[in-house]
């Protein structure tokens, strides 16, 4: 009997031990790791200094289930790189542990990242709250598509739908050509694309801002009203629609398309890498499961041949174009795909910085400017520079917010900002383009 409960004794007092060593295990761990909120996906920005810390984050970047947010692929990571990775909730006490090992400096950017997607896929009308307009708010694919038909409709003078092709899983690719009421003989026109890059949704909220803005303020609004007059625009919301697609249903931080690769099986050609300019040379990358795969061949991917095809057939009236991405804010010429100067470099240069100068006066936000091999990182294969070598010789990329903050995530309350600056940016640098392509009488 006195057996029995001593026994018992025993046993709730190794229960106590146990449970106490449990917690303490616990507490140890959290102070290891230094991070009390694990549960969540975190954005990590990371300091890297040495060549030998580039090593270490550039493999762990590949080796651990991260997505490199910036830069676009680990091999631009070098020392004096400040890394934005985004590392699921599961990897974090390795990934952290391995940055503390080999002392590299790295702060959480965001620690919230479930709440800020939820927040960029909110279904406002759902939300009484919010009266934020329809264009200060991010749409979903089927969303955008039935906008683009409406937009058409309820502008039957100013708007014309063209269906240039169709994604690899045979979603329509239409281009919206936007035309002011004057008559012109032999227009000139300029070309907008959205959405290349799936994951960077600010880019298609652009194109409908954009188009938005011109219907609005035609003929109210001197700068936009010049250039419908001059020029007609054809926007092309969404590029990559797969992709984007993707990124609402299943995976926020995917950036190629969806094509099936017949090598691997790994998915998705980066079709910022699969024109023809300097095609998968230094830059770009000829494996299947890499961020910057550059694809079979050139315009192997349907979405690149449908908007190559088009501008090779529009070629002699496309004096500007222009291609839409984020984050980083930046104003881009060609060449990516090379370090050499275009021939026009310094007017190019003269329009970007007169460009950058009006955000900054008007925002008080910095962008940087120039060509971009120099500014950003070799990128062959671009729709930039393939479009400046077929002899559009105002061809730019801009990226949008933000610098970082929140990168991809970029909350909606921060939509109208973003896109004024671009609008500012594309009008200082339409309406010289249209001084300087004037046709000669
Ligand atoms: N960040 C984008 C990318 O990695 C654009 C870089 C500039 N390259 C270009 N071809 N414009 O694709
Ligand atoms: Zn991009």
């Amino acid at each position: 009997m006195l057996t029995k409960h001593l026994a018992q004794v025993l046993d709730t007092l190794n229960m106590k031990a146990l449970l106490i060593w449990a917690v303490l295990l616990n507490f140890y761990k959290l102070l290891k790791t230094g991070d009390c909120t694990s549960t969540h996906d975190q954005v990590l920005s990371i300091q890297v200094t040495t060549h030998q810390q580039a090593d270490i984050v550039r493999n762990m970047s590949s080796q651990y289930e991260t997505v490199l947010w910036s830069p676009a692929s680990p091999e631009h990571i070098r020392a004096d790189t400040e890394v934005h990775l985004f590392v699921p909730a599961n990897n974090l006490g390795t990934v952290t542990d391995l940055l503390k090992t080999h002392h590299l400096i790295y702060q959480v950017l965001l620690d919230n990242t479930e709440e800020l997607i939820e927040m960029q896929t909110r279904n406002e009308s759902s939300d009484p709250r919010s009266s934020a307009s329809y264009y200060e708010r991010y749409h979903s694919l089927e969303d955008i598509y039935y906008w683009i038909n409406k937009t058409a409709q309820e502008h039957p003078d100013m708007v014309k739908v063209i269906l240039i092709g169709s994604s690899y899983e045979k979603r329509p690719l239409y281009v919206l050509k936007l035309s002011g009421r004057q008559e012109r003989a032999e227009k000139r026109a300029i070309w907008i694309d959205c959405g290349i890059h799936a994951r960077e949704w600010i880019s298609p909220a652009f194109c409908l801002w954009f188009v938005q803005y011109s219907l609005n303020f035609y003929n109210l609004n001197n700068d936009i009203t010049e250039m419908l007059n001059s020029m007609d625009i054809y926007v092309l919301p969404v590029m990559n629609p797969d992709g984007y697609k993707y990124t609402w249903t299943t995976n926020r931080m995917w950036r190629k398309n969806r094509s099936l690769s017949k090598e691997s099986n790994c998915v998705g050609t980066d079709l910022n890498r699969n024109f023809d300019a300097n095609w998968c040379t230094k830059g770009a990358s000829n494996r299947p499961c890499d961020e910057i795969y550059c694809g079979q061949f050139p315009e192997s991917e349907p979405e690149a041949e449908a908007v190559a095809n088009f501008l090779r057939s529009h070629k002699d009236s496309v004096k500007l174009y222009l291609s839409i991405h984020s984050y980083g804010q930046m104003l881009l010429f060609p060449y990516s795909c090379s370090n050499e100067e275009v021939p026009n470099h310094a007017e190019l240069f003269e329009l970007v910085q007169e460009a950058a100068m009006k955000i900054r006066r008007h925002y008080r936000n910095n962008y940087k400017y120039g060509a971009s091999a120099k500014t950003i990182y070799l990128a062959p294969g671009g729709s930039d520079d393939w479009a400046y070598n077929l002899g559009i010789h105002y061809s730019f990329t801009f990226e949008l917010e933000d610098r970082g903050r929140y990168g991809f995530l970029l909350p909606p309350s921060f939509i109208s900002k973003a896109c004024n600056e671009a609008l500012l940016a594309l009008k200082s640098i339409a309406l010289r383009v249209i001084q300087k392509t004037q046709p000669q009488p």
